[in-house]
């Protein structure tokens, strides 16, 4: 796993992106944070999807997580489902102040749909990680024993994702009731411009499931 604190090594991503990653590794409100873990063959079949399918040498060879210091308590009523219509920036429930930033480095022709840009269903997978660990983070942060399971995952597509390049996955726990969790998550690269462009973004619902339930699974 690569899990550094020096400037990623990004390939032929512009230095554009690279200065990106190290402002939000210079951020004093982000702590590097875990790992995405590597499978194994010695492991269970835990984490063989992304940690040992998905995210290789060739395809997402830098994969950075960094979690908020303080994590916001999310609001314990079920938040609006953003609208397709509104924009990104301005779309509501915020994914600011974000409680992970994931850094992923895509590579080509690994993670490659159509010429120089990200498969669609790889997106989605970084997507369901990303939101993923953030309920992870506050299942921690309020000691409750449970695993996140996915129920529901919306994804919008707004700009082709270019690669190879530095993408940044923000996500949120906007609102929990229960055991349930609604994640919010932009994606965004830096171009040419200077300015972070938002390609993607993201709702789902997660729902923490207890051991009794999961081992039935
Ligand atoms: C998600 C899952 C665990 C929920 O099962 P469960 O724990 O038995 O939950 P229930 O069916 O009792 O539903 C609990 C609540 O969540 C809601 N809910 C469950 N699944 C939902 C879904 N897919 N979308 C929206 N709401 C959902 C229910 O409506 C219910 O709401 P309520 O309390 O307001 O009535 C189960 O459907 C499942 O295992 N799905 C597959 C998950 C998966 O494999 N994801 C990919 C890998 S992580």
């Amino acid at each position: 796993m690569i899990m550094s604190h020096k400037k990623p090594n990004c390939g032929s991503t512009s230095g554009l992106a690279h200065a990106l990653a190290a402002r939000l590794l210079q951020d004093k409100n982000y702590t590097l944070s875990g790992a995405f873990p590597r499978h194994s063959d010695t492991d269970s079949d835990r984490f063989g999807y992304f940690g040992g399918t998905l995210a290789t040498a060739r395809t997402i060879p830098t994969r950075l997580i960094l979690q908020h210091r303080i994590l916001q308590p999310p609001l314990p009523t079920s938040p609006p489902w953003p609208d397709s219509k509104t924009r990104t920036s301005l779309a509501q429930p915020s994914v600011h102040p974000a409680d992970i930033i994931v850094v992923l480095e895509l590579g080509t022709p690994g993670v490659s749909g159509h010429p120089s840009t990200a498969h669609g269903g790889v997106l989605a997978s970084c997507f369901d990680e990303t939101m993923h660990k953030a309920v992870a983070a506050h299942l921690v942060d309020t000691r409750h024993v449970a695993k996140p399971y996915t129920a529901r995952l919306d994804i919008r597509y707004r700009q082709p994702v270019q690669v190879p390049g530095l993408l940044i996955i923000r996500a949120k726990v906007v609102a929990r009731t229960g055991r349930k969790f609604w994640v919010r998550a932009v994606a965004s690269q830096q171009r040419d411009d200077a300015k972070e462009t938002p390609t993607t973004d993201a709702m789902a619902l997660f729902l923490g499931v207890g051991d009794s339930i999961s081992s039935r699974l």
